[in-house]
């Protein structure tokens, strides 16, 4: 097909890219070339794609008019590819915070965290709230207190996800729970309250985990029919432990998009994830199911796996927070290594302290693995003291970016930022940050090519057993070569670059999470899958920095649109600055949280009967 040769972008070096406020670096919106498909037409586009003859024709015209050839695969680059994006720990010199050892045990390091929040007298003066969700203290204390117990609370939550899943809702919120299993650790949880020995404050508290995480006795699905049965479960991911250790129930495994490999959170074989917001919604994923829980109330914390937004994106469309740690805090083991240099564990929280709770449960003392990289300490903010005027935060912003969604969330989170400028005196540094549109589609060929090497020893077995849109992915991950991987790479390493040059003018980006609120189910869609990549580019149009170049970053709820669906703002921060991005949060929080709005499905757990 030599006369189709498509030039490839020959980019400056980074050196003399002008990352200014009146850079001439042109913004390249998303430019999807590819219809909205479901029903019958994704199966006749996954069988074209998979045919050997005209799949290839067609999958050279989808990666040229999205421009994959010209931005990517053909371009012409000097700096050398990063292949993981491991940043090397300098030392943290983070104010208002507490450093903890990285291997203390999780339930000291839950007890470091708790000091550094606010006390009871505090949060008995703040201002009553019209609608807020019960947070990890709200448990222990009534746990403590002896006012309900953890026994009592499982068996609120087995009725509250029966209900949910009743013909009428059909929230599809979770793959699998035992009663039983969920039963046997609030009774140990209860005797351990009784006895006056709560491990944690996180003893009794129920967690949710996305289905990619193991976690006995459940097998790990990853949303899929087939791939428990070629990969066993044999015991906890790190993480659990780490959970464990501290008390907490896990109520068990919530449902994701299939594989991972989009982020509707529509799943052909557990069901579409319903917006507690509006049942009519998707939820966004593909951690779908753990924010769906969250801002339903059902649990105050569940954990989800992001690898390209799908930790903080659902967590905006549903209206909770959502932080993904530093690549290399939060130890990898026991996860589906579907996409292991761009995916980790992740947060969704109903409150900032609550995600900071968990992150302490979670963080530090990485596998062996990573043994070649000093290990950082764990620093937690000190939420309870925080002076935020004198923080002095610089908030990076490129305007052509953080424009390019709907008018209501540019609207909200400017205004957000506005009252963080007010209240605090942060400012606002306006910049340029380049080749966004770039870096997605170097991302989207990473992390295709990883999750397609991932499965490749299984796939031919286990086509017939997957939705037709993860079918079309699939085809179109597996078409990646190792030169378009490389070249991926150096994207990487230049943006990395891009992103440390920034970072030296400002100590946060600011940008909304998503370009768009939580998008309508459609009937066609429930049985096949839907693939809808002009959505999908404007859902993950702000998430790629946090999961190509690893930076950690945090989605806070800011507000809502007109139809009343929840709109998120998002800090990404310099590697290893959770606690000042959980600082920045908090920050925002206690700005947002006097308008937050109930839920049309949630369920009061702790409710006085
Ligand atoms: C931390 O790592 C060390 C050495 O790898 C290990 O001995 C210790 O048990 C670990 N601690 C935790 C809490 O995982
Ligand atoms: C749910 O978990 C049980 C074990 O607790 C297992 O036997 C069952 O097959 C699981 N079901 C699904 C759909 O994963
Ligand atoms: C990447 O893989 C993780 C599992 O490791 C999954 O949860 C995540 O959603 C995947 N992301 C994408 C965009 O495929």
């Amino acid at each position: 097909m030599g006369f189709l040769k498509v030039k490839g972008v020959i980019y400056e070096p980074v050196d003399r890219v002008d990352l200014g406020p009146d850079s001439d670096e042109v913004y390249l919106q998303a430019n999807v070339k590819a219809p909205r498909m479901a029903g019958l037409l994704v199966k006749v586009f996954a069988w074209f794609l998979e045919s050997p003859i005209f799949g290839g024709i067609l999958l050279y015209f989808l990666k040229r008019n999205n421009l994959i050839h010209k931005l990517v695969s053909f371009a012409e680059l000097q700096e050398s590819p990063l292949f993981e994006p491991l940043h090397p720990y300098k030392g943290s010199e983070e104010m208002e915070v507490k450093c903890v050892e990285a291997d203390l045990p999780p339930p000291e390091k839950v007890q470091h965290v708790v000091e550094c929040l606010q006390s009871a007298e505090d949060v008995s003066e703040s201002p009553k709230l019209s609608f807020q969700r019960w947070t990890i203290l709200d448990y222990s204390r009534a746990y403590t207190s002896g006012e309900i117990t953890p026994r009592m609370v499982a068996d609120r939550f087995i009725a509250a996800v029966r209900e949910s899943s009743n013909p009428s809702l059909q929230m599809s919120f979770f793959i699998n729970y035992s009663v039983e299993d969920i039963i046997r650790q609030a009774t140990e949880s209860t005797l351990r309250y009784e006895q006056g020995k709560p491990l944690s404050v996180l003893d009794g508290v129920p967690i949710a985990l996305k289905d990619e995480i193991d976690c006995m006795p459940y097998p790990t699905t990853g949303g899929t029919k087939w791939l428990h049965k070629v990969r066993h479960c044999t015991e906890d991911a790190c993480c659990v432990k780490r959970l464990r250790l501290c008390g907490a129930i896990i109520v068990g495994k919530t449902n994701m998009h299939e594989l991972g490999a989009g982020i509707s959170g529509i799943n052909p074989h557990y069901g579409a994830t319903r917006n507690p917001y509006n049942s009519r919604k998707i939820t966004g994923g593909s951690s779908s199911g753990s924010a769906a829980v969250v801002a339903a109330g059902l649990c105050p914390v569940a954990l989800g796996v992001d690898g390209g937004g799908s930790v903080r994106l659902p967590a905006a469309l549903c209206g909770v927070v959502g932080l993904k740690p530093t690549f290399g805090r939060v130890p990898h083991n026991g996860i589906l290594p579907l996409n292991y240099t761009v995916g980790m564990v992740g947060i969704l929280a109903a409150t900032v302290e609550d995600s900071l709770i968990v992150y302490a449960a979670l963080s530090g003392n990485l596998s062996s693995d990573s043994s070649s990289m000093t290990m950082p300490q764990v620093c937690l903010p000190l939420l309870k003291s925080a002076n935020y005027m004198s923080f002095n935060i610089r908030m990076a912003r490129s305007g052509k970016w953080f424009d390019d969604c709907t008018d209501d969330i540019r609207d909200c989170c400017s205004h957000a930022i506005a009252k963080l400028s007010d209240k605090y005196g942060w400012k606002t540094v306006e910049v340029t940050i380049p080749e966004i549109e770039v870096m997605r589609l170097a991302h989207y060929l990473t992390i295709g090519s990883e999750c397609s090497n991932s499965i490749a020893a299984h796939q031919e077995k286990i086509l017939a057993e997957m939705g037709w849109d993860v079918r079309v992915g699939l085809s179109v991950y597996g078409a990646f070569d190792s030169k378009e991987y490389l070249n991926a790479q150096r994207i990487r390493n230049r943006q990395l670059q891009i992103h440390n040059k920034i970072f030296s003018k400002a100590d946060v980006i600011v940008t909304p999470t998503t370009g768009v609120t939580a998008y309508t189910i459609k009937e066609d869609a429930l049985k096949t899958g839907e693939l809808d990549y002009i959505n999908g580019a404007a859902l993950v149009r702000y998430q790629i920095a946090g999961n190509f170049l690893g930076l950690p970053a945090v989605t806070v709820p800011v507000g809502y649109d007109k139809s009343g669906l929840p709109i998120g703002l998002q800090f990404i921060g310099k590697p290893w600055s959770e606690s000042l991005l959980i600082h920045v949060a908090s920050a925002m929080q206690a700005i947002c949280t006097s308008g937050s709005k109930r839920p049309e499905v949630y369920y009061d757990m702790l409710a006085k009967k």
